[in-house]
């Protein structure tokens, strides 16, 4: 599967880009600030540019920011405007409106669908040659809409998709087994949403596959229902968080930190980002989440690493759900 090349033409500006590592965040909320805030202390970025069509907000979440300054590894933060777009490396969205209690993400699309796409044809415009991350919801909608926007290659249009949920299934699983979380490699894949689901013929637990891993644990009477009960909590996470206290926010901008690394360090990372697929899994013209290359470029491979015939049956089915709102739109 091909992803696009750089227009030969074009390579000086990308060399100049890559000499700074500079990140526009589009939303300037709770998603927005707390992975501003996160990213400032991780030293990954020298410039974070905030942007938001609230600009007292902004303002407020740039001064609090900067005086941070002091505590930090070196990095200019400040508040900017479209022509920011031109030479960062990363543009990340989060503009839009957020999930309210007992809304799903599908609920957010035709609102955010507009604010969405209206940006990404602005980064379009502005020339940039860096990658686009899409945070707003539902994430993998609104990854189809900016991609189709831009006019962009598809490698480099990129949603932070399963990469949140994968985090709180390896946490979930790590604390059943009784184990450190970063010996836990698990993937939730398809849709960042209802969906979604655990793909148990990946999941690895101290180099061994769960189903391996199970019988040394020893620790469940019944690990069927068991693994359906932590995925189901997986699943249900956002709105547990929700109806706690009105959104989430941390988590997930640690995620965002995690892709940016990946990004600005070219670090060849897989993760379960939202990509448009062209023929991997079976699947067209549809962004969802499934294990994938991540790097400066954006995504250079999907990893279509066989899954189980019901795997694909529920990729098959998040596919469907999404395809399906984006003809909604
Ligand atoms: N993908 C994920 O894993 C994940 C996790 C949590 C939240 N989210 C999503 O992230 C988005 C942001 O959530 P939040 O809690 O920060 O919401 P928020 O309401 O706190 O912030 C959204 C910000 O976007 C700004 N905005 C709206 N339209 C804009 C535009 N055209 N240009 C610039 N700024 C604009 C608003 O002024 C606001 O400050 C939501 O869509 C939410 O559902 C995604």
């Amino acid at each position: 599967m091909v992803f696009g090349i750089i227009n030969f033409h074009n390579m000086d500006k990308l060399i100049q880009n890559r000499q700074k590592r500079k990140v526009v965040i589009v939303g300037a909320g709770l998603v927005g600030s707390t992975y501003a805030y996160a990213l400032s202390q991780s030293g990954l970025a020298d410039e974070i540019v905030l942007i938001d069509r609230n600009e007292e907000l902004v303002r407020g979440q740039v001064l609090d920011l900067v005086h941070g300054e002091a505590f930090v590894p070196t990095v200019i933060l400040r508040e900017g405007s479209n022509a920011d777009y031109a030479d960062a490396q990363l543009i990340v969205i989060t503009a839009g409106s957020a999930q309210k209690p007992g809304e799903t993400r599908l609920h957010l699309l035709k609102k955010n669908a507009d604010i969405v796409g209206s940006i990404a044809g602005e980064v379009s415009r502005q020339g940039s040659l860096g990658v686009m991350l899409v945070v707003s919801n539902p994430v993998d909608v609104m990854t189809w809409v900016a991609l189709k926007s831009s006019g962009w290659e598809r490698g480099r249009v990129i949603g932070s998709g399963t990469v949140l949920d994968s985090a709180r299934f390896r946490y979930l699983l790590a604390r059943h087994c009784g184990i450190d979380v970063h010996n836990v490699h698990a993937y939730i894949l398809g849709e960042h949403g209802d969906s979604e689901f655990a793909a148990w013929s990946m999941t690895n637990v101290a180099g061994m596959a769960i189903d391996s891993y199970c019988p040394v644990c020893n620790k469940c009477s019944d690990w069927k229902s068991e693994r359906a009960g932590i995925e189901q909590q997986v699943r249900e996470s956002a709105y547990h968080i929700i109806n706690a206290k009105g959104a989430t926010h941390f988590a997930v901008g640690l995620a965002m930190v995690r892709i940016t690394a990946a990004v600005l360090r070219r670090q060849n990372s897989v993760m379960t980002v939202s990509v448009m697929l062209k023929g991997e899994f079976g699947l067209r013209d549809v962004c969802l989440s499934v294990p994938a290359i991540v790097t400066d470029t954006g995504v250079t491979k999907v990893i279509t690493g066989p899954l189980s015939d019901d795997e694909m049956l529920l990729l098959r089915r998040s596919a469907g759900i999404i395809k399906e709102a984006v003809d909604s739109l």
